[in-house]
């Protein structure tokens, strides 16, 4: 889906199909320089998919993947860093140098929750590689080794992110409409 497609439903494209397509290379270039064998990526459904999609495919070796879902209550497009998981690991990862790869960090409440859980699972490694990171709303001190970009602090949809459950498949990442938010 493109822009023009939901026109009036959006404020203003904030990073475009080609810039998004140029990070990521740049990211998977990064992750296969510091690494000897690509990491783990475990990957939070579903904000994250489009995201692992094009950054796995950048990689120029064998990426092995696995997904985690979960659900942080919160109220509208607040997060409150209660988090349930709905879908665990299917793999142990203990040992294992792991990359989590995440859509959005807003608060970084769901991101430092997430990295309690899983370095208590015993990773030989566990790093954080987000597409996003909203530099002005983060609440809590977290470490991530590989940001995309760094965005103002307003709601985003698109290549994956949602607003109740729309707009995942735009190509381009965008703020919505002040009235689309409500
Ligand atoms: P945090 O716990 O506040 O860092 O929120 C992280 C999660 O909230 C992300 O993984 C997204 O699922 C969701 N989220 C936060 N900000 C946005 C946004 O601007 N658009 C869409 N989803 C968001």
């Amino acid at each position: 889906m493109e822009p023009e497609d939901i026109g009036d439903e959006l404020a203003e494209v904030l990073i475009g199909e080609s810039q998004l397509r140029d990070r990521v290379r740049q990211l998977a270039a990064a992750i296969d320089a510091d690494y000897d064998e690509p990491p783990l990526f475990v990957v939070v459904l579903k904000g994250a998919v489009m995201f692992l999609a094009d950054l796995a495919r950048d990689v120029p070796q064998s990426v092995e993947m696995d997904f985690m879902a979960v659900s942080s209550y919160g109220y509208g497009t607040q997060s409150s860093g209660v988090v349930r998981i709905l879908k665990d690991l299917d793999l142990d990862i203990r040992g294992r140098h792991v990359l989590l790869v995440e859509d959005i960090i807003d608060s970084g409440l769901t991101l430092s929750w997430l990295l309690r859980n899983l370095s208590a699972r015993g990773p030989a490694s566990l790093e954080v590689c987000a597409l996003l990171r909203k530099r002005d709303a983060l609440q809590v001190d977290v470490d991530i080794r590989y940001v995309g970009f760094d965005i103002p602090n307003a709601f985003v949809v698109g290549y994956g992110l949602d607003h109740a459950e729309k707009y995942r498949n735009l190509r381009c990442i965008a703020t919505l409409a002040p009235e689309r938010l409500t």
